[in-house]
């Protein structure tokens, strides 16, 4: 169907006085005695492009001015006569593509995000998602646009796997066999499933990933992970995207490095391509969020070990809801606290208790922490959670017999310190995390199309 993007009418001045063919759907409307006037929207662009009818030529344009319904038009683009500036069309001709009738879910008032969560078909069509998404699209190529400019391969890791990587046992199971199959051991039941073993989806390809740096040097993966975590939080979903670079011959403060450098041209990608999402953001989601934009992006992030922020912690003038001690998880709120009150931008947590961490990390000398990092971000929390490799065979059974694992489905990760190992590390990013911080959305469930949540699947 010949036609023009409302984006291009709208940015582009030589289509000016010219005629030219829209298409797209009615988003209000309004009728007066000699004109009527459509706000008509395609998706391209979250400026709506208004529609001047002049009931001389169209005597009743009542049909065209309804809610949610289909439209081409062909017109003439001409200066607005509105106070805002920009660019409007005088209709020549118009067809209903698509009708669409008055119970129309999505009405002209501003409906709640929660609302908007219960019809995630349509409310792609609000202005908040079209703003979110573009978003999201313009993050993830300028995600790949740093990496490949700075020659790291882009791998696909395998979403079947057979090794939990993180060892938090929130790996969904994969299995072809019926719910009434008869067994007498586990063992036994996975023997006759379809991969002869027990197989889940992957919670990260940072396994794959490391063999990859192992070979390539530098590589990252964008894909899917999926947790089964119980948690019903703002900050999880079971299927996420997830970013995680692997970097051969680097160690925790280059892994830090890469962090902040990435971060720091991505939020440039949006500040420089996204000004009108970003605008729309402020005004509605989080006030002052161009400033805390622009500022990040020429501001230090903090750096403090584990150790240092549990003393922080302990003097803070806040009563906490979990306790803080020197070998407990940080929770939310304390990952709030250090980012937005006291370093008020993103702090890169570092050198955490072995014991709450995975297995592969890379054990520091004190023999109590290991070479880890997570970035909190102010209003989110961890956005990032990365480390140096243990890189010792040794050292890395040693940590593996600690938490009871055993080593059948690692012998491929462990061959990558029996022939040739080096100092490497890496990281994963949070897609939607980093999304929520760009846009001052405050649920996860409202950056990703159809959100995966304990007892919800679309
Ligand atoms: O901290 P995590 O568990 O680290 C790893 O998976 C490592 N293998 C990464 C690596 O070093 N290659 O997860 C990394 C990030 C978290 O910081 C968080 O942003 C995000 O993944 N994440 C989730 N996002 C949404 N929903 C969930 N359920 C998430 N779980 C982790
Ligand atoms: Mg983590």
């Amino acid at each position: 169907m010949k036609h023009t993007d409302i984006y291009n009418v709208i940015n582009d001045s030589s289509l000016l006085n010219q005629s030219t063919t829209v298409c797209g759907w009615v988003r209000t409307s309004r009728n007066s005695k000699t004109v009527a006037f459509i706000e008509l929207n395609d998706g391209t662009s979250l400026k709506h492009l208004q529609i001047v009818v002049d009931k001389e030529k169209f005597e009743d344009p009542t049909p065209y001015l309804k809610l949610g319904s289909s439209l081409r038009v062909v017109g003439v683009v001409v200066p607005s006569q509105g106070q805002n500036g920009g660019v409007e069309m005088n209709a020549e001709s118009l067809e209903i593509l698509g009708e669409c009738p008055p119970e129309y879910p999505l009405q002209k008032k501003r409906h709640t995000l929660e609302f908007l969560r219960t019809i995630p078909h349509l409310r792609v069509r609000a202005n908040t998602f079209n703003a979110v998404f573009r978003m999201r699209s313009i993050l993830a190529s300028a995600i790949h646009e740093y990496f490949q400019a700075r020659r790291y391969v882009y791998v696909h890791t395998p979403l079947i796997t057979a090794s939990d990587c993180e060892g938090a046992g929130e790996m969904f199971r994969v299995t072809t066999r019926p719910w009434n199959a008869q067994n007498k051991t586990e063992e036994e039941y996975y023997q006759e499933d379809f991969f002869g073993q027990k197989a889940g989806l992957s919670v990260s390809g940072q396994l794959e990933g490391e063999m990859c740096a192992m070979a390539f040097g530098k590589i990252y993966t964008f894909g899917p992970s999926f947790r089964a975590e119980c948690s019903n939080t703002p900050r999880h979903v079971a299927e996420f995207w997830h970013v995680e670079p692997e970097i051969a011959f680097a160690e925790l403060p280059d892994v830090i490095e890469v962090v902040e450098d990435m971060i720091k041209h991505v939020i440039g990608v949006a500040l420089e391509k996204c000004p009108t999402e970003l605008a729309f953001f402020d005004k509605n989601f989080q006030p002052g969020l161009l400033d805390k934009l622009n500022n990040l992006v020429s501001e230090k992030f903090g750096v403090v070990t584990y150790t240092e922020a549990i003393e922080l912690l302990q003097k803070a003038d806040v009563k906490f809801q979990y306790p803080v001690e020197w070998g407990g998880d940080l929770q939310t709120e304390h990952e709030r606290y250090l980012a937005e009150v006291a370093f008020k931008r993103p702090v890169f947590v570092t050198d955490y208790p072995k014991q709450i961490k995975s297995f592969y990390m890379k054990q520091n000398a004190d023999g109590k922490t290991v070479a880890a990092t997570d970035l909190l971000a102010p209003g989110v929390g961890e956005i990032i959670g990365g480390s140096e490799r243990e890189a010792d065979l040794n050292k890395l059974f040693a940590a593996m017999a600690e938490r009871n694992m055993t080593t059948d489905e690692y012998q491929a990760y462990l061959d990558l310190r029996r022939f040739g190992s080096v100092p490497h590390g890496g990281f994963g990013l949070g897609f939607e995390r980093l999304l929520m911080y760009v846009t001052g959305i405050e649920n996860i469930r409202d950056v990703i199309l159809f959100p995966r949540t304990v007892n919800k699947i679309f």
